[in-house]
């Protein structure tokens, strides 16, 4: 890490621990006076604003946990019996129910950050892979948490995912018994998802503070995607970008808290409410919204290719589409960084997002007609702007002139204000 400390301990006792475990030194150096661009913008919150969805998840899952039972004679009843006669049950399950949602809303954004504004390229590609890390491991949490509370979705839902597997030659099968705990969704699948749902949120937490680590190495990309030259473009994380953070974070509660207190369920689907019945399929079985543009590329493969089947076939482009993120760094050949100064892959950019949203639309559609065309459509841009427009554009742009530092560029706007 970036060795800039100003610090000298003030009394003996912290020197004597200085010496021992410069624990205080360390939160000096990366947490008050860490160099941060000064011209960060709103987007730039949404890191701190995902630490403390983190929190919030561990602390809510933590308490719900005790009171949760998981056993399928039992588990539906136990949620029921945490919203309606645990202390505070209500609000405790209601902000982890809307918390998931709420932290995967921020990690989009935070994704999407990213990738308008070059934040994986050089030198930052380690810290890339490590947030799409943390997305799928983000991902396998909340599916397994969604089975807990063992209504009709979790239960279909569980039943639907676990047998993707299956498509995978030879090791599907067997992977497919593993993740079940037998040959169906039951009280073994609940049990181990338990298991894991609690464990992979600490996952997360270490992988979350490699990925800071990740970033304290190169220090933040910025709107400009122009590199720290001198002291001129940066000011102290604290008290600037404390504070910064702390106001987006109150900000963010809003929507958060209106959910919470005024429609804690409308994220869910109301089938979860009816407890899991193994012999009664729902009409549409539809994943969480944040699995929907995943889920629309899976269902789009109708079709075989070669020999490879179309199951088989849904499941590498689901993979795929995932896997695909880990070679963003690679697949971005231009020399520029920020989305501001490229105006050519402007436009395909937020065609991509509107894609994005495309997918989770469809995704919730029933996959027949229209939709699957969509659906076809929508998933073949997916993939194209990562594999042919982002490397396409990298040899034939024309970037925008780029400010000669930070400093510059920020003075310059200040002027034209
Ligand atoms: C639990 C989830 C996550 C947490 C807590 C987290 C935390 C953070 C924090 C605190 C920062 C610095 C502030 C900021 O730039 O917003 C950051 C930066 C970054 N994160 Fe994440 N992150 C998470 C997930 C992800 C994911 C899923 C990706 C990408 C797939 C990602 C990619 C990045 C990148 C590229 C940066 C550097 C941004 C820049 O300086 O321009 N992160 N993250």
């Amino acid at each position: 890490m970036s060795g800039n400390s100003t610090y000298t301990p003030s009394s003996g006792i912290e020197k004597w621990l200085d010496e021992r475990l410069p624990i205080i030194r360390f939160s000096k150096e990366h947490l008050m006076d860490f160099p941060t661009p000064k011209n960060l913008n709103y987007w730039w919150t949404f890191g701190a604003i995902l630490a403390f969805c983190l929190v919030v998840q561990i602390a809510t899952g933590i308490v719900l946990a005790m009171h949760f039972t998981p056993n399928v004679d039992m588990a539906f009843d136990s949620v029921e019996h945490i919203r309606r006669d645990v202390n505070f049950g209500r609000i405790i399950q209601g902000t982890h129910a809307v918390g998931a949602s709420m932290f995967f809303a921020a990690v989009y954004i935070h994704i999407f950050r990213g990738l308008y504004y070059g934040s994986y390229k050089a030198p930052r590609e380690v810290l890339w892979i490590l947030g799409v890390i943390i997305l799928v491991l983000m991902m396998a949490t909340a599916f397994m948490g969604y089975v807990l509370p063992w209504g009709q979705m979790s239960f279909w839902a569980a039943t639907v995912i676990t047998n993707i597997f299956a498509a995978i030659p030879i090791v599907g099968e067997p992977i497919l018994q593993l993740l079940r705990g037998g040959f169906a969704v039951g009280n073994p699948t609940l049990n181990r998802f338990f298991s894991l749902h609690y464990l992979l949120p600490f996952v997360i937490a270490a992988v979350v503070a490699l990925h800071i680590w990740a970033l304290h190495v190169p220090g933040n990309n910025n709107p400009t995607g122009v590199s720290v030259k001198d002291d001129r473009d940066t000011l102290p994380f604290h008290p600037y970008f404390t504070m910064k953070d702390l106001f987006a974070i109150v900000v963010f509660l809003i929507p958060f808290a209106w959910f919470v207190f005024f429609a804690p369920d409308i994220l869910g689907h109301p089938d979860n409410y009816i407890r899991a019945n193994p012999l009664v399929t729902p009409a549409h079985i539809v994943p969480e919204w944040y699995f929907l543009p995943f889920y629309a590329i899976l269902r789009a493969i109708d079709f075989n290719i070669l020999f490879i089947d179309s199951k088989l076939g849904g499941v590498i482009f689901f993979a795929g589409s995932l896997l695909i993120l880990f070679f963003v760094p690679w697949l971005d050949r231009s020399k520029v960084r920020s989305g501001s100064f490229r105006p050519l892959f402007r436009p395909f950019y937020w065609l991509f997002i509107l894609n994005f949203f495309l997918l989770m639309y469809l995704g919730a559609q029933p996959a027949e007609g229209t939709y699957v065309l969509l659906a076809k459509i929508s998933t073949a841009y997916y993939f194209i702007y990562f594999l042919v427009i982002l490397p396409l554009l990298s040899w034939i742009e024309r970037p925008a002139p780029l400010p000669a530092s930070i400093n510059e560029a920020v003075l310059a706007k200040s002027k034209s204000a």
